[in-house]
Parts: structure tokens; sequence; C-alpha cells
């Protein structure tokens, strides 16, 4: 339901960007009869996308988990947006329109960045767990017993934690240093989960 209703939004948002950047131009070049004819050509479909942009975005923000913000910054953006166009496109006020047009594109770039930093943390956020069975298990199996090119059994090892976390950052013989590749926080996790689920197990 919430994927449905986000690539809606999409839609909707690049349909509205569209019909703005089409008026805007018409505005910008002096072409005051075109413009006038494009709008009242999608006088209707503009008022169908800019409801379904609002309300699908109304509804999206309902769902989110918490308000960060970037959504703050973008909801006001797109707000102030829309007076200035009113106005702008009323007066034929070009620095008003195309004010307007810049803020709805700025308010684009946040959200995906706002995006963009969500999956970021996503991986931050990979339990040592998922980090084992995806980059260690290889060689070590996903229980730690399997022993390919000579990797040690983890469930008999005698390593102390901090032990653990040096071979992992450093590697050691036809294991590969995971320095550049997790962050000192993954290689913790990845570490307590070696310690909790596969030590003397
Ligand atoms: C290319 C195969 C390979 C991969 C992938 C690999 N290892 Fe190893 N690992 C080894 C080998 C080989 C050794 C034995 C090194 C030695 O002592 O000569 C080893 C040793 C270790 C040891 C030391 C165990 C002991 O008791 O001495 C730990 C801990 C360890 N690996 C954890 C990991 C973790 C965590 C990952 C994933 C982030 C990982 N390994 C990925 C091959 C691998």
């Amino acid at each position: 339901m919430a994927t449905g209703m986000l690539h809606t939004h999409y839609l909707m948002v690049v349909l509205f960007t569209l019909i703005y950047l089409v008026k805007t131009i018409l505005l910008l070049s002096d072409r005051n009869e075109l413009l006038e004819k494009f709008k009242k050509k999608t006088k209707v479909a503009e008022m169908i996308v800019s409801f379904g942009f609002l309300a699908t975005g109304i509804f999206l923000m309902t769902q989110l988990p918490s308000i960060n913000m970037f959504h703050i910054i973008k909801i006001s953006l797109v707000l102030f947006s829309i007076p200035l166009a009113v106005i702008g496109f009323k007066n034929k006020n070009k620095i008003l329109a195309s004010l307007s047009f810049f803020l709805i594109i700025v308010s684009f770039s946040l959200a995906y960045k706002a995006k963009e930093m969500k999956t970021g943390s996503k991986t931050l956020a990979l339990t040592g767990k998922e980090i084992f069975e995806e980059k260690c298990s290889l060689c070590h199996g996903n229980d730690g017993k399997l022993g390919l090119s000579g990797a040690k059994n983890l469930a008999i090892t005698t390593l102390n934690h901090q032990g653990i976390i040096e071979i992992i950052t450093n590697g050691k013989n036809a294991m590969a240093s995971y320095k550049n590749t997790l962050s000192a926080e993954q290689i913790e996790s990845v570490t307590s989960y070696i310690e909790t689920d596969l030590k003397g197990k």
C-alpha cells in the first residue's frame, strides 16, 4: 500500500514539475499567448496533479516513523513555493515564478538526499549476523566451522574480544583485512556476533 502510494507520489511530482517547467519557460521567454493557451489546456490536469501530489504527500507523511529536519524543510519549501507560483504567474512576475520553480527543485534534491542518508544508515545498522553471513561465511561457513582455505574454526577460537577485532581489522595469512570495508562499529558488531552465537557452540 505505502509503496504504491510512493510511486503515485513520484509520478504526481514529476507531472507537476513538468507542467511548471513548461509554464516557467513560456513565461521567461515572453510567450504570453502560448502560456495562456497552455494554462487553459492543462488547467484540469494541473488541478488533479496538484491535489494528488499533496494528498499522497500528506498520506506518506502520516506513515513516517518519525519526522526529521529534512522533511520539515522539504514541506516548508513546497508550501512556500505554492503562493509564490500563484502570484508569480498571475502577475507575470518572472522572478517570483522562477524562485518558486527553484524552491521546488531544491526540495526534491533534499528529498533525494534524505533518502540516501536513510540507506546509508541502514548499512551501518546491519547486524553482526548479517555482516558475518555476507562477508565471512564464504570461508568460515554460517556456523563458523567450515574452514575453507585454512579458515580457523570460530566455534573453538581461543581469542578474546580484542584478539578477534585485531584479526578482522588487520587480516592474517589467507584472510584479508577488513579495515577498509567495514567500519569500527561494524567490526565491533560482527565480533559480538562471533562471541555470542558461534564461539563455544
Ligand atoms: C578468504 C577466506 C576468509 C574470509 C572471507 C574470512 N576469513 Fe576469517 N580466517 C580465514 C583464515 C584463512 C584464517 C586463519 C588465519 C591464520 O591464523 O592463519 C581466519 C581466521 C579468522 C579468525 C581467527 C580465529 C582464531 O581462532 O585464530 C577470526 C576471528 C576470523 N577469521 C573472523 C572472520 C570474520 C569476522 C570474517 C568476515 C568479516 C572473516 N573472518 C572472513 C579466512 C577467511
